[in-house]
């Protein structure tokens, strides 16, 4: 059960007529109501613009919440209960009269007024300043981290830069302290990408080969095969490079490539995400590729004159011993052919066989693919002898697919997130240094692009994307 002061829990929704609120957030409290995590008495309080009651607010949520956890009757039942803890304030986003009424509205509900709280901020980053002084005006935020304590939770992009971001963090400073901030990126709280500290330190046969003696390259790839829809206003200003590579993927590039950590303690992670992220050079731009696809240009919320790319790829070097000479190629787009994110560890070629090679050809080098979404699995490509009376050498897969090998559902990101910023536990969530650091890899490359005013190279929609500077994997 979360560790709160035990005297409920208030948790309060900026935004709350947002998708991001309805339609992934207040669905995994949901689910986590569910299987108990929400301790009692809680409450869920939406505060957003529109001119909502109650019943209104509920009835937004109550689509997309799901019986993945309690089927059939006692579904209906739990959704019952669960709706009637939702309210909703509308107010205004940097007014400090409207939180004093959101703290009314607190104290009315069922969730005591000396209840921890936390404080979600799903708006668009240019407010989020704005919010937190209000509420900090307001006094909602003067408990820290004592009981009750108070948190707030706050969703990339952080900044659009190393300046930007920096000036971001102080200016949040001044009314959170680093304690009492959570800062999201949700592709930590997956369940795979939470597996590579295990599958890495705790498996005796990879950590040894962890390395560029016997690692050839490393491929992290990201692609959505849907355009921008109605998120064209936010995404035209950030880009992917902002939107994905420089959060999420170099998120899976930190864990993938790190020291082992002197524990899996939150603190001793992140230092070690941090150390190997600041030894990553900067982007080259001359090692990187943007593309666009045919078609932005007529979303909504889309300038006709847009170059913002909607897909990039390039190649990353890691200056330590471990990866002297290994290439870290990344590559993220949307409206590409399909949608998935996977990591590929290529194994160098190996020097055996030599004779069986000359009659068979050369032997595929070992892989590990480790698939984060769809269909989650990590699989081994191996050189087997291919059953039979001649010796034919044939690459295999060992294969662990999450569906077949586990029987428990997968937990939704933002379930995992969500019931760690109750507990307190900061494993998952981006620190300041963690931040600067990733901004320091891709700013130079973001400056270069806009001072130049590089146009993206257009590919048509569905397909591989602009192509990328470095080989596709298959012809390595
Ligand atoms: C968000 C990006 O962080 O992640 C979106 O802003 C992207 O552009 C989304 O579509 C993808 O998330 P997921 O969990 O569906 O892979």
């Amino acid at each position: 059960m979360p560790e709160t002061s035990g005297k409920g829990l208030s948790i309060v929704i900026v935004g709350a007529s947002g998708d991001l609120a309805r339609k992934k957030v207040i669905p995994a409290l949901f689910a986590l109501f569910c299987q108990g995590y929400l301790p009692e008495p809680f409450c869920i309080i939406g505060f957003a613009r529109s001119a909502w009651t109650d019943d209104e607010f509920q009835r937004k949520i109550e689509p997309h919440l799901t019986c993945r956890y309690v089927p059939g009757e006692q579904c209906a039942d739990k959704m019952r209960q669960f709706l009637g803890r939702c309210h909703y304030v509308s107010g205004q986003y940097a007014s400090v009269d409207s939180y004093l009424e959101l703290f009314q509205c607190m104290r009315r509900v069922e969730c005591a007024p000396q209840s921890d709280r936390i404080f979600y901020m799903s708006v668009p980053p240019f407010l989020f300043l704005e919010v937190a002084r209000a509420m900090g005006n307001a006094g909602l935020l003067t408990c820290g981290e004592q009981t009750p304590w108070s948190r707030v939770v706050i969703e990339k992009p952080f900044g659009r830069d190393r300046a930007s971001s920096d000036e971001l963090v102080a200016n949040v400073e001044q009314v959170f302290s680093e304690d009492q901030t959570y800062r999201i990126d949700h592709y930590l709280g997956k369940e795979v990408i939470q597996n590579l500290l295990v599958l890495r330190f705790a498996n005796l046969v990879f950590e040894p080969i962890w390395n560029s003696t016997f690692i050839q390259s490393v491929r992290i790839s990201w692609k959505e095969d849907l355009g921008v829809g109605d998120r064209g206003g936010y995404f035209n200003e950030y880009g992917v490079i902002r939107d994905v590579i420089q959060n999420h993927l170099a998120q899976i590039l930190a864990l993938v490539a790190m020291e082992p950590p002197a524990s899996f303690r939150s603190q001793e992670v992140s230092a070690a995400k941090t150390d190997v992220l600041k030894t990553v050079a900067p982007a080259d731009p001359a090692a990187w590729t943007v593309g666009q696809y045919d078609g932005y240009l007529g979303e909504p919320g889309i300038p006709k004159d847009s170059i913002t790319p909607t897909f990039a790829a390039g190649t990353l070097h890691i200056h330590n011993d471990r990866w002297k000479g290994v290439p870290f190629f990344i590559d993220a787009g949307k409206g590409l052919d399909e949608r998935v994110t996977e990591i590929r560890i290529r194994f160098r070629h190996t020097q055996c066989c030599g004779a069986v090679e000359e009659v068979a050809g050369p032997l595929p080098p070992n892989e590990l693919v480790i698939r984060v979404q769809p269909d989650e699995l990590i699989r081994l490509g191996i050189v087997n002898k291919a059953p039979g009376l001649e010796m034919k050498l044939v690459q295999t897969w060992l294969n662990l697919a999450y569906k077949s090998a586990f029987e428990t559902p997968i937990p939704e990101a933002y379930e995992c997130l969500l019931l760690d910023i109750m507990q307190g536990d900061r494993s998952l969530f981006i620190t300041r240094e963690e931040l600067a650091a990733a901004w320091d890899i891709f700013t130079p490359l973001l400056h270069d692009l806009e001072a130049r005013k590089v146009a993206p190279a257009v590919y048509p929609f569905g397909t591989r994307g602009a192509g990328s500077p470095h080989a596709p994997m298959e012809e390595q």
